[in-house]
């Protein structure tokens, strides 16, 4: 095969050699939202809540707090636990699927308010792998030279987006946001991603019905559907190879870890992931989950946060992260904690 043409030579992307995260944020909406409320709307209980998701409460957004309010509040934390000046940030990746517009994407919103116009920013939509998805990208870009530092945001507002008559969601779902700054490296603070999808699973966890149904057939709002049992033999039974293999295209051992970080889905699917991965029992486990509640893309960063100030993780330990949902997709890379 004959190379083709051209009338030049480009100059290639001139990147940093690693990237590792700088500095991460997070941001929990003032009302608590505790299983005794819930159980005002669903026939349900506060015992079964527990024992079924390890939820005790959930915190909910005020009616006029939008998605990128509470990114906003997350992003401030995050670039100044980085030390990182809004100005210097060349790219915003946020991970959401409760932004309720269609178009413009949430991103160069939050982008011009915090300041760090003209970056790059666009919204990506992997549900409860968005964080880590985003992880994955940034530090591509950083090493690629597409950026120097780029800002990572997950960040939902589920609870408009939430059946609060559903057995089957009413109890899960949270708001928040977190964030985290990615930037360049004299180390690797982020290891290779293992990620994938699955779409022949799409309907196991999925907005009910299209827009075009709202719009056509008068149907009820579209809030998320999930089919809960099969969801969850697949994050207990998928997604701990996933997470092994992560450890192991890193290099390290589930030993050497300081902390195991995974999204915060159900407490039990937690324990499993420990059991399967046979984690031993002195690393720390993210368990977020009681008092925040399933907040999607938010999940991972929220209880990164959480574990690094209440000093149940060491700055500068390794951390193995794992998302997976909706659509099926998944991502978990181990990284070095700022
Ligand atoms: C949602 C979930 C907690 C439900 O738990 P489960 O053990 O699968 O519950 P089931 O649907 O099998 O129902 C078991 C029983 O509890 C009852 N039940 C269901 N929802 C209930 C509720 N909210 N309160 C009280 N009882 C409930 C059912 O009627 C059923 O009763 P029966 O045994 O008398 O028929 C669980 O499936 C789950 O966590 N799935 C994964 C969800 C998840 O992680 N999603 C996010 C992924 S990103």
């Amino acid at each position: 095969m004959t190379q083709p043409t051209h009338r030049g030579t480009l100059n290639p992307p001139a990147g940093a050699k690693h990237a590792r995260i700088w500095g991460v944020g997070g941001y929990r909406p003032e009302r608590v939202v505790t299983n005794e409320e819930v159980c005002t709307w669903i026939d349900s209980s506060d015992e079964w809540i527990r024992e079924r998701s390890g939820i005790v409460s959930r915190r909910w957004a005020a009616p006029e707090e939008s998605v990128v309010d509470m990114a906003e509040q997350a992003a401030r934390k995050a670039l100044a636990a980085a030390g990182i000046n809004p100005s210097q940030v060349g790219a915003v990746i946020l991970a959401t699927v409760t932004h309720p517009y269609q178009t413009p994407a949430a991103a160069p919103i939050l982008a011009d308010r915090l300041g760090a116009t003209p970056a790059a920013a666009f919204d990506i939509s992997a549900a409860c792998a968005g964080y880590c998805h985003g992880i994955s990208l940034a530090n591509d870009m950083v090493r690629g030279g597409s950026a120097e530092y780029v800002l990572v945001v997950g960040v939902e507002k589920l609870s408009d987006f939430t059946d609060k008559h559903d057995r089957g969601t009413a109890f899960i779902f949270g708001d928040g946001a977190g964030a985290a700054v990615v930037g360049p490296s004299d180390f690797p603070g982020i290891g290779p991603t293992v990620w994938g999808s699955d779409g022949a699973q799409w309907e196991t966890i999925s907005q009910r019905d299209p827009w075009t149904s709202v719009r056509d057939h008068d149907v009820d709002w579209p809030a998320i559907g999930m089919a809960g049992q099969s969801v969850f033999r697949w994050a207990v039974w998928s997604m701990a190879p996933v997470a092994q293999a992560a450890l192991d295209k890193a290099g390290v051992s589930a030993d050497d870890l300081d902390a195991f970080i995974p999204h915060q889905a159900n407490m039990r699917i937690i324990d499993a992931m420990i059991k399967q991965l046979k984690l031993p029992a002195h690393i720390p486990v993210a368990r977020d989950i009681a008092e925040t509640g399933n907040t999607s893309a938010a999940s991972i960063p929220l209880a990164t946060e959480r574990m690094l100030e209440q000093g149940e993780a060491p700055h500068g330990g390794l951390a193995l992260q794992i998302g997976f949902g909706a659509g099926l997709v998944y991502a978990a890379q181990v990284v070095v904690l700022p």
